[in-house]
């Protein structure tokens, strides 16, 4: 019952300031009293160190700060590493997508055969040559992988595998990306599925296709929520997931007993409405870890 909580004031996989205040906002609207009160130890081992300085480095083909971002993935990784040596539930707060690099190099290493969920607006399956953007938040899942930048791909040993991730919510993928998809049978719920079989059925099936797993990893990144609920992220795209259909999600993988770590990504404060979108993050950690209603 122990919950480690890490946080990641990341903004240099993405050109929008103001994300790296993302885990001071989440703190502020309270996760770890929330998960206090559900039983759990909660320890907060504090934000990890990143180079926000050497955001003027050449770019690195059209990798934006890819040295910054290799070097705090790093660090991202070996604290994650710490949490799991401690038999904690690691709980990392961000800061950019890129951000997953590192919690995802150190969640392979410890299980060996990892199942993800990617619970975002986009695939963040992007490779440089594929990229429209250049930013490394589009990039973390293709890296997890084994795809992309050599200087990336070489932060984690043991590579995820196409057949243990599901996607959920996506509905803003680049042209390479549904490439990626299409071409590695990867199980991707768009909108247009969340729409015709139900949430509950979604993540039904997707604890299915994991069920071979030795573990599974939540990547929630706020934006797969309509902005209406989670205004306060970088990139924004309409159509998106309630906040009911999120919540119910949330609890039925808490009921699944499963999940082993997660992130919540993404939160900018600078771009929120009076902190709702950390509020809303806090909400589905709660439900996440098992909060009910009764
Ligand atoms: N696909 C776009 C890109 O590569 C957007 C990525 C958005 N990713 C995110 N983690 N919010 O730039
Ligand atoms: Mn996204
Ligand atoms: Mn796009
Ligand atoms: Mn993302």
């Amino acid at each position: 019952n122990k919950l480690a909580i890490l946080g990641v004031p990341m903004d240099l996989g993405q050109a929008r300031r103001g994300v790296d205040m993302g885990p001071s906002a989440i703190r502020y609207a309270g996760v770890a009293g929330r998960l206090k009160k559900l039983g759990y130890t909660v320890k907060d081992y504090g934000n990890v160190t990143v180079d926000n300085g050497t955001a003027q480095e050449e770019t690195h083909g059209n990798l934006k700060n890819l040295i910054a971002v290799t070097q705090t993935s790093r660090r991202i990784r070996d604290a994650v590493k710490t949490m799991l040596e401690d038999n904690s539930f690691p709980l990392v707060l961000g800061g950019d997508h890129s951000m997953s690099i590192g919690t995802l190099a150190a969640m392979t290493a410890h299980y060996n055969n990892l199942g993800v969920i990617w619970y975002d607006a986009h695939g963040d399956l992007n490779v440089p040559a594929t990229s429209p953007t250049g930013n490394i938040h589009g990039m973390p899942l293709a890296v997890n992988l084994g795809y992309g930048h050599d200087m990336l791909t070489q932060i984690g040993t043991r590579k995820l595998k196409t057949e243990n991730v599901v996607l959920i919510g996506v509905r803003d993928l680049d042209e390479g990306e549904r490439a990626f998809i299409r071409e590695h049978n990867m199980l991707a719920f768009t909108m247009h599925e969340v729409d015709v079989l139900g949430m509950a059925a979604v993540i039904e099936q997707t604890l299915a296709h994991l069920a071979h797993t030795d573990g599974i990893h939540l990547s929630l990144d706020l934006d797969a929520l309509d902005p209406m609920y989670c205004p306060g992220v970088g990139t924004p795209v309409l159509g998106g997931l309630t906040y009911r259909e999120s919540h119910l999600a949330m609890e039925l993988l808490a009921a699944s007993m499963r999940i082993v770590s997660a992130e919540f990504v993404e939160v900018n404060p600078i771009l929120d409405e009076r902190n709702k979108t950390a509020e809303v993050a806090v909400a589905l950690i709660a439900s996440l870890l098992g909060d009910t209603l009764l």
